[in-house]
């Protein structure tokens, strides 16, 4: 009966049939959802533009614009210079409060929208979190003041809490093995593209004298929203959440409309066996009893073990945590203040421009890479390589880039140490930036796979927030500060190192296996040795579901096996 209901599960033991064969549309399907990374790169990157605009300066601050209270003198007088530097600036704890809010918002929120994707499903928590970010959005857009700002802020944070944490979950979910990692690559590669243009959008918007200066670049959020929102609302659920949820006829519904094959094919009957045989397993290990009990299987087993709920829940959080102490986030936030320290470049936007776009323009590298090379080998390489270029960008910066008046920088220095500055961008981007997220989609058992992305992406927004409060007070030259100059990337070089040792000795490699094989590698093998590992038996094979097949529950023909067939 093709394309009709299905009412038993067949599994298999052929472990090279545990993955139904794709469609191209299935491809487009699954690609869609990276767009979730625009909200992230766009709301991290129009805040720091909007700081420095001469409307909101003087909505903030109540202070005159500089050429009203003094016509007739440039930009380049010393006291016009003097009273931008102290007084026509939005105060420090203003900026620090209304930038590192967002980051309170999307802490919480990604912890949370891990307990929601498992009650109401992934793609309906994404489409919430579209709807808190717009919340939260209106009021950043009506706000004229402090208070308004903060509550909107907190609010569209929580909401690009929920979607960056669960969008990584719903792609790893849906995406087919071979090209899993490429396609959440995408997901990075959207980021790097939502930071590009908020600084174009604000770049933009910067000279105008009403509140179009900062609502513009506010409001632009909303296309985002709507795009994802109504995107998401057409495509199915993740199967994977249907078998949590023990709804076995939606999830052969949704499976097949994720392969672009009928609902009661074998090869769908072959991949939701696993799926669910895998399950049955994993409950086994550590039943869940209770919602607390449910939080508490994240945590148990041995530190020891590679396959323990504990051990897979610290490689995330530490994961998503050595990858904000990369430092690429100090060159993001804090780039345009350390250039113009070295006296080469001065257009801020100029110097945003060249780092965001040797981001953009290097990130589509990985897609080939993850998948050719694997997660592992990229993150040990991509490590040594940032280890590298930080260390010469510091040695350089120490003995000739130094621009004081009894040093003068040497202008082929600075160059030489803006070239560095963008090769430790690029080893980012084709590395670290992709591999981290993948690798914290691929690492969970189904039973604690939403809360696990959860707490491993407020891991990431907690370390980002950490860097945007500590480097001014490393760098900047200010009385209060550790005035570290380019002595700092000596420190994100050295914490680089504890990222290729970390990549070494605990990141498995999961390149080319289904998120099931990628549970049973982890119980045969040790990070090291994960590379070589083949699967060789089916998790249906081992409950004999391929002699026993699964009896599902009547199955409705639902708009969505229509769909499918
Ligand atoms: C990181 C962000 C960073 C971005 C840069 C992401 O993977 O999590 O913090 O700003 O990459 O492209």
């Amino acid at each position: 009966m093709p394309g009709g209901a299905v009412t038993t599960v067949t599994g298999t033991t052929d472990v090279n049939r545990v993955e139904a064969p794709v469609t191209v549309r299935a491809y487009l399907i699954v690609a869609f959802a990276a767009f979730g990374g625009i909200f992230f790169g766009y709301d991290t990157g129009w805040m720091g533009g909007v700081l420095g605009m001469d409307y909101f300066i003087k909505q903030y601050t109540n202070q005159e614009y500089p050429d009203v209270k003094f016509p007739g003198l440039s930009k380049d007088d010393q006291i016009v210079k003097d009273y931008r530097k102290s007084t026509f600036v939005v105060a420090q704890w203003q900026q620090s409060l209304v930038t590192s809010i967002l980051s309170a918002g999307t802490f919480f929120g990604a912890i949370i929208a891990g307990d929601v994707a498992d009650f109401i499903g992934r793609r309906v928590t994404i489409i919430l979190g579209c709807g808190i970010f717009c919340i939260g959005g209106i009021l950043q857009t009506a706000s004229t003041g402090l208070a308004v700002m903060v509550v909107g802020r907190l609010i569209a944070g929580f909401g690009v809490g929920f979607i960056s944490a669960i969008v990584i979950l719903y792609m790893s979910e849906i995406a087919p093995k071979k090209v899993r990692g490429a396609i959440v690559a995408g997901y990075q590669f959207c980021i790097t593209i939502g930071i590009l243009l908020a600084n174009c959008v604000v770049y933009g918007t910067q000279s105008r004298r009403d509140t179009g200066s900062y609502r513009i670049p506010i409001a632009i959020q909303f296309l985002w929203a709507l795009i994802l929102g109504i995107g998401l609302a057409l495509l199915p659920e993740s199967p994977r959440f249907w078998v949590k949820k023990g709804k076995l006829d939606k999830a052969a519904t949704a499976l097949a409309r994720v392969r672009g094959q009928p609902a009661d094919s074998d090869y769908i009957q072959d991949e939701l066996a696993e799926i669910i045989a895998n399950h049955e397993y994993e409950m086994s290990i550590v039943p869940q009893t209770s919602y607390l009990g449910s939080w508490k299987a994240c945590f148990t087993g041995k530190i020891s073990s590679p396959s323990s709920n504990l051990r897979r829940t610290v490689l995330g959080i530490v994961m998503q945590m050595m990858q904000q102490l990369t430092g690429i986030n100090f060159i993001f936030y804090f780039g345009t203040v350390f250039f113009q320290q070295l006296g080469t470049i001065s257009d801020p936007f100029m110097i945003s421009l060249v780092t965001t776009l040797v981001n953009v323009l290097t990130t589509p590298f990985s897609f080939v890479m993850v998948e050719k090379i694997g997660r592992r080998t990229i993150l040990i390489w991509g490590a040594a390589a940032m280890v590298i270029m930080q260390f010469i960008v510091a040695i350089i910066g120490t003995t000739a880039g130094r621009d004081t008046p009894d040093h003068p920088a040497n202008p082929n220095a600075t160059r030489a140490m803006i070239a560095f500055i963008c090769l430790n961008i690029a080893s980012f981007a084709t590395t670290w930036g992709p591999a981290a997220w993948i690798v914290i989609g691929e690492i969970f058992p189904l039973t604690i796979r939403s809360r696990g992305v959860g707490l491993s992406t407020a891991s990431n927004w907690f370390w980002n927030c950490i860097i945007g409060v500590i480097t001014p007070y490393l760098v900047a030259d200010q009385p209060n500060s550790a005035k570290l100059g380019s002595n700092v990337f000596f420190m994100w070089g050295g914490l680089c190192c504890i990222s290729f040792l970390f990549a070494y000795f605990f990141v498995p490699e999961t390149k080319g296996l289904t998120l099931e094989q990628v549970d049973k590698m982890l119980e045969e093998t040790t990070p090291r040795t994960s590379r070589k590992w083949k699967p060789h038996s089916t998790f249906a094979a081992d409950l004999n579901l391929a002699e026993k097949p699964l009896e599902l529950p009547v199955a409705q023909e639902t708009q969505e096996t229509k769909t499918a067939a």
